[in-house]
């Protein structure tokens, strides 16, 4: 089987590990699509700056050139243009298309799915939404058949980590965003975490899955944690509450209404029980009721991950014309006897 040709555009955080597994594992990503993955470049802005385990000779800063080669581009820059230029070009030359851009998803989304639609390609985009917690799949697949009332959750883990650092130790904003950046959580300009912006996009997104509609970035009413305070923190402690910064998306019998905002959570709410840049959401449906995903919302690894599956499924329908074939699946992993899964102590 020939191989398919993966262009990758942003070396960060998310870049490097996407690279890092692309380059490492390319025979268990060639079992689960059906085709080996060949990583034929990666787009940055500065190509003499290294990147860990990106070999050298990858690094390019003709982006357009790259997208031009390839049968599937991975768009990890973020950010509006050059992304939604390089994406439209890519869906052009009919290659499947994977993206994290949660901004760009958010502002211009109508035109690029529309433009895969026309074009008869994939665009896919698990990774822009609480990072490795499949949010998007099952809001936009899963429950296709049933009524969303409503989605509430933590969906950006910079603030999350930030508010938690701030209870626990008690200090100022700043400094905590300074090791949010370090942690690989913040985004490029931390101030779209810190001021909801990052939110409030991953809130349209999943607003515009669950109901069916176009949901975005200045319809949603849009809060920060800017103004909350290590004594705020510390108050609402004192009162059995834990300050955190919420996205929530509402079916309401006028419409469809998204908000982002810092609120107080009772203790004993599972939502005050989200650590770090862990990320939680809930999901009510009419006849599942009530669903809750949970897991790492930030960072590189687990946000690869999303992206790593996304690219594995778009590979995989670019070959089975999207009839989307399990059989490849599965390898020769050995499977143990029944009395061997019992774990004696
Ligand atoms: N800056 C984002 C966050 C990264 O903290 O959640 C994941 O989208």
């Amino acid at each position: 089987v020939r191989p398919l040709r993966v262009a990758l555009l942003g070396c960060g955080v998310v870049g490097t590990e996407v690279a890092r597994v692309l380059l490492d594992h390319p025979d268990d990503l060639a079992a689960r699509t059906g085709a080996p993955l060949e990583l034929v470049g990666v787009a940055v802005r500065d190509v003499t700056r290294p990147r860990a385990g990106v070999p050298a000779e990858l690094l390019t800063d003709d982006a357009e050139s790259l997208v031009d080669r390839a049968d599937l581009v991975v768009e990890l820059m973020g950010g509006i243009e050059p992304a939604r230029s390089l994406i439209l070009r890519a869906i052009a030359n009919g290659a499947g298309v994977v993206t994290a851009n949660k901004a760009l998803l958010a502002e211009q989304g109508p035109l690029l799915f529309e433009a895969a639609d026309a074009a008869g390609v994939d665009i896919a985009f698990e990774a822009a939404v609480a990072g490795a917690i499949p949010i998007v799949r099952p809001v936009r697949e899963s429950l296709a058949g049933d009524h969303v009332t409503r989605v509430l959750g933590i969906v950006n883990g910079t603030t999350n980590y930030v508010l938690d650092e701030m209870a626990t130790k008690g200090l100022d904003l700043d400094d905590v965003v300074r090791q949010a950046q370090e942690l690989g959580y913040a985004e490029a300009d931390p101030t779209a975490d810190v001021d909801g912006f990052d939110a409030a996009a991953k809130a349209a997104i999943l607003a515009s899955l669950a109901f069916h509609t176009r949901v975005s970035l200045d319809q949603v009413a849009r809060e920060g944690i800017r103004s909350v305070t290590a004594d705020d923190v510390e108050w609402a402690r004192r009162t059995g509450h834990v300050v955190k910064l919420l996205a929530i998306a509402e079916r309401t019998a006028e419409g469809v209404s998204v908000r982002v905002h810092p609120a107080l959570v009772p203790a004993e709410h599972p939502l005050a029980a989200v650590r770090g840049a862990f990320n939680a959401v809930f999901v009510e449906a009419a006849a599942a009721g009530p669903l809750m995903f949970y897991g790492q919302g930030a960072g590189g690894r687990p946000t690869a991950s999303a992206v790593l599956g996304d690219l594995v499924s778009v590979a995989r329908d670019r070959l089975t014309g999207g009839k989307g074939s399990y059989e490849s699946a599965y390898a020769s992993l050995p499977v143990l006897p029944a009395d061997a899964a019992v774990t004696r102590y």
